[in-house]
């Protein structure tokens, strides 16, 4: 009861003007109901953005260059029991393929995600992916060549920094959920949690910018819950941030929830949104992906996050062909289209929110510069 009164008690336009945040104050940001509070939120955490990143949009051209997965997560749809669908491994042609149209399309960098193996069949095979894309892309005008995130899960500490001596600098994992039953809740046994930890950890002492983030509207997921994912991020010091609405896939035990009503997928995409810019605030200068996640639950999702504080998008890169088979969750928008028209479309999409694209830029986080700097 007291707590609630002390909630009760705050001030909006006050908390806003802080630049710490308490817990109960990240909770109350999470918990505005109201869209002219909620609009307050939202221009607080452009406002930080600009300020702290500035107001470019950075692209990563997505290659999702294998759907073969040795998980069972029990939310996603390309896990490794899901027999529903053609899994795929492109070969380094097809791979580079689609590097080239990163460079045609003047990208800073690209990202290279898939299902997660640790053979060292497929370790050798991002090695060479990432040896050779810095080969091809460096020149005179791009001395360091196309900035490389890796996306390939949980591996041992020595295949991460095999991967950074041979030229990738940013790496993305999500701890998906920093509440330990949460996170036992909706992945297998076999995934520990304190191992993903450990692998975070590993990352950034190997020197990479670390990217994390976590599904929002989970099952059994509190606003709590969610504040403390924050917290984590500001504790655990991370350079960047990749979150989005939890979108039931058919094809996992989720699926009944596809048929629930409709004001949940907004609850959830509208939280993202919340989390999106509270992140901002409380994490100020790290880089925030404005994902396709957003998109499936609201044409104009990826649009919006770039207004509630996201600066980085990631243009789909994917060979159209197999895009279909990489349906993480329901309704995964820009199936069809060629990479060209996704780019076209993303870059009238930034333009139409008044946002410049930082071409030809790696456009780092400028969180991991001061963080180095500090502990140097
Ligand atoms: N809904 C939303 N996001 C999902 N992901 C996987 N499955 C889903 C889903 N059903 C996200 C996870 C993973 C990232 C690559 O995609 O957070 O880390």
């Amino acid at each position: 009861m007291a707590k609630e009164i002390c909630i009760s008690n705050m001030n909006l336009n006050k908390i806003l003007n802080n630049d710490a945040f308490s817990r109960d104050e990240i909770i109350y940001m999470l918990n505005l109901e109201k869209q002219d509070e909620i609009e307050l939120l939202r221009d607080a955490a452009y406002s930080t953005m600009s300020k702290f990143v500035g107001e470019k949009v950075y692209f990563r051209g997505l290659i999702e260059f294998s759907n073969i997965c040795l998980n069972d997560c029990f939310y996603c749809g390309i896990r490794k029991s899901n027999k529903n669908f053609h899994r795929y491994n492109l070969d380094k042609d097809q791979i580079i393929e689609a590097v080239k149209l990163a460079m045609e399309f003047n990208y800073g960098s690209v990202v290279l995600q898939s299902g997660e193996r640790t053979d060292e069949s497929f370790i050798e095979h991002v090695l060479d992916l990432v040896k050779t894309i810095k080969s091809i892309s460096t020149n005179d005008i791009f001395p360091e060549g196309l900035g490389i995130t890796l996306c390939v899960g949980e591996q041992s500490k020595e295949t991460y920094q095999r991967f950074f001596d041979a030229g990738a600098h940013r790496y993305l994992l999500r701890i998906e959920s920093t509440n330990e039953s949460l996170f036992k809740s909706i992945h297998p046994p076999e995934l520990d949690f304190n191992k993903r930890m450990d692998c975070l950890k590993s990352l950034k002492e190997i020197g990479f910018q670390v990217g994390t983030g976590v599904m929002i509207g989970l099952p059994g997921q509190t606003i709590e819950n969610l504040a403390d994912d924050i917290i984590f991020f500001k504790e655990m010091d991370v350079d960047m941030i990749g979150m989005g609405p939890f979108i039931p896939h058919k094809d996992t035990q989720y699926a009944y929830m596809i048929e629930e009503d409709e004001k949940s997928k907004w609850k959830n995409y509208e939280l993202a949104l919340k989390m999106i810019a509270v992140t901002r605030l409380v994490l100020q200068n790290v880089n925030m992906a404005s994902t396709t996640a957003l998109q499936a639950i609201n044409p104009f999702g990826r649009e919006e996050g770039l207004r509630y504080g996201a600066n980085i998008i990631m243009p789909q890169l994917t060979p159209t062909e197999v895009r279909k088979e990489y349906q993480l969750y329901d309704g995964k928008p820009c199936m069809d289209e060629f990479a060209k028209e996704c780019h076209l479309c993303l870059s009238g999409r930034i333009a139409s929110i008044n946002r410049e694209i930082g071409y030809g830029e790696w456009g780092d986080s400028k969180h991991y510069f001061s963080r180095t700097q500090n502990e140097n």
